[in-house]
C-alpha cells in the first residue's frame, strides 16, 4: 500500500510517500524557523500564509523523489489536528483536493498518533508499551496497547516540555526553536550552579507542570539583571534548565511504567530529539532493565511520515469508514486517547 502523508499542523510543511508501512520513499519538510525566529515563538497567521504557498511544492517534490505518480497513491493521510486551525486546514485541504479529483481515499490522522508510531519507520515495539510524547504543544504519557489503542496516563497541566524550552531561550534572547539551542549551550554549562524547581505534583502523579520553572528562569534573569547573580552565565542556566526539565520527564516516565507494570518506553517528538534526554533516559531504563526506543531526531520533530505512518496502520487494521472524507474538519484540541 502506497501512501501520501501530508503534515502542516504547525510551523513545517511536509509531505512523505511510504510503502507498505515501513518503507520509506521519500521524507521532505520544509520548515519556517526564518520567518518565526524574530519574533521567538510562532506567529499563527504567518504559519498558515508560509504552508499556502509551499504545500504544493512539497508534495510535488515528495511524489518525484519516491519516482512514483500521484496516480499511484493508494491512500492519502494528512493530520486533522490538534494543531493551530489555521495550519491543519491547509494541509486537510490540499489532502481533500487530491483525493476529490483523483478519487482516492483520505484519512485524518491525529498529529500525536504519528508522534507515538514514528518508531515504527524505523523498527517494529511490541505491544504494550509506555509512551511519552514530549514537543513544543504536548507533553502527554500514554499506555500503548497496540495501533489505535492509547489511554492517556499523563499530561502537562500548563506548559508543553518544548514550549518552555521556547520560551526560556526567548528570555535568553537565543531565538526559535529554543530546544536546539539550549542543549548546545547546555553542554558547556554548569547545571548544578543553580537549583530550578521541579514539579512533581504530589505522590503518584503523572501530570506534568512547566511553568513555574519558566517563571524560576525569569526572576533569576531579573536577579542577574540587578546585579545580584553575576556569577552565573547563559550556559549555566542553560543546563540547569534542561536538567529540571530531564528529572522530571524521567521521573514521571519510570513511574508510567512502574504503575503499569510496563518495561518498554517509546519516547517521540520534537523534545525526544535532545541528546541529554536520549542519554538519561537509555541509563536509567538500563539500570531497570527496560528497553528504551527513540525515533532518530528527524522523525522526532514534525513529519509527514510518521502520519503516512499512522494512517498506514490505521487502513491496514480496519477497513475505511464510508464517511465522505470532504467532511473532515481540522480541530484544533483533537483528542486521542481511545
Ligand atoms: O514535535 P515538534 O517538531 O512540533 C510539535 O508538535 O510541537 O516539536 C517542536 C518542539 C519545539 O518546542 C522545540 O524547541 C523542541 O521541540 N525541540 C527540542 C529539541 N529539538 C526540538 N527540545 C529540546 N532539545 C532539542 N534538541
Ligand atoms: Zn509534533
Amino acid at each position: 500500500m502506497l501512501v501520501l502523508g501530508i503534515e502542516t499542523s504547525c510551523d513545517e510543511t511536509a509531505a512523505a510517500v511510504l510503502l507498505d508501512g515501513t518503507e520509506l520513499l521519500s521524507s521532505i519538510v520544509s520548515d519556517q524557523i526564518k520567518i518565526h525566529s524574530k519574533y521567538g515563538g510562532i506567529v499563527p497567521e504567518l504559519a498558515g500564509r508560509s504552508h499556502i504557498e509551499c504545500i504544493h511544492p512539497v508534495i510535488e517534490q515528495a511524489i518525484e523523489e519516491a519516482g512514483v505518480t500521484l496516480k499511484d497513491i493508494d491512500l492519502i493521510a494528512a493530520t486533522m489536528g490538534p494543531g493551530l486551525v489555521a495550519s491543519l486546514l491547509v494541509g486537510l485541504n490540499t489532502a481533500k483536493g487530491i483525493a476529490y479529483a483523483l478519487k482516492k481515499p483520505l484519512l485524518g490522522v491525529n498529529h500525536l498518533e504519528g508522534h507515538l508510531l514514528a518508531i515504527f519507520l524505523e523498527e517494529p515495539v511490541e505491544f504494550p508499551f509506555v509512551a511519552l510524547a514530549v514537543s513544543g504543544g504536548h507533553t502527554e504519557l500514554y499506555r500503548v496497547d497496540g495501533f489505535g489503542k492509547y489511554r492517556i496516563l499523563g499530561r502537562t497541566r500548563d506548559d508543553a516540555a518544548g514550549e518552555s524550552f521556547d520560551k526560556v531561550a526567548k528570555m535568553l534572547k537565543f531565538g526559535y526553536p529554543g530546544g536546539p539551542v539550549i542543549e548546545a549551550k547546555a553542554r558547556s554549562g554548569d547545571p548544578d550552579a543553580h537549583r530550578f524547581p521541579r514539579a512533581l505534583l504530589g505522590n503518584g502523579s503523572l501530570d506534568f507542570s512547566f511553568s513555574g520553572l519558566k517563571t524560576s528562569v525569569r526572576n533569576l534573569l531579573a536577579k542577574r539583571e540587578r546585579g545580584e547573580r553575576l556569577d552565573i552565565s547563559d550556559t549555566d542556566i542553560s543546563a540547569g534548565f534542561q536538567e529540571a526539565v530531564i528529572d522530571v520527564l524521567v521521573t514521571k516516565l519510570m513511574r508510567a511504567c512502574e504503575q503499569e507494570e510496563l518495561k518498554r518506553i517509546v519516547v517521540s517528538g520534537g523534545v525526544a530529539a535532545n541528546g541529554a534526554l536520549r542519554e538519561r533516559v537509555t541509563l536509567v531504563g538500563e539500570d531497570l532493565g527496560m528497553k528504551t526506543y527513540f525515533p532518530k531526531p528527524v522523525y522526532c520533530t514534525d513529519n509527514a511520515a510518521m502520519i503516512a505512518c499512522a494512517g498506514y496502520y490505521r487502513c491496514r487494521d480496519n477497513p475505511l469508514s464510508g464517511d465522505n472524507p470532504l467532511s473532515l474538519d481540522a480541530s484544533a484540541c483533537l483528542a486521542l486517547d481511545s
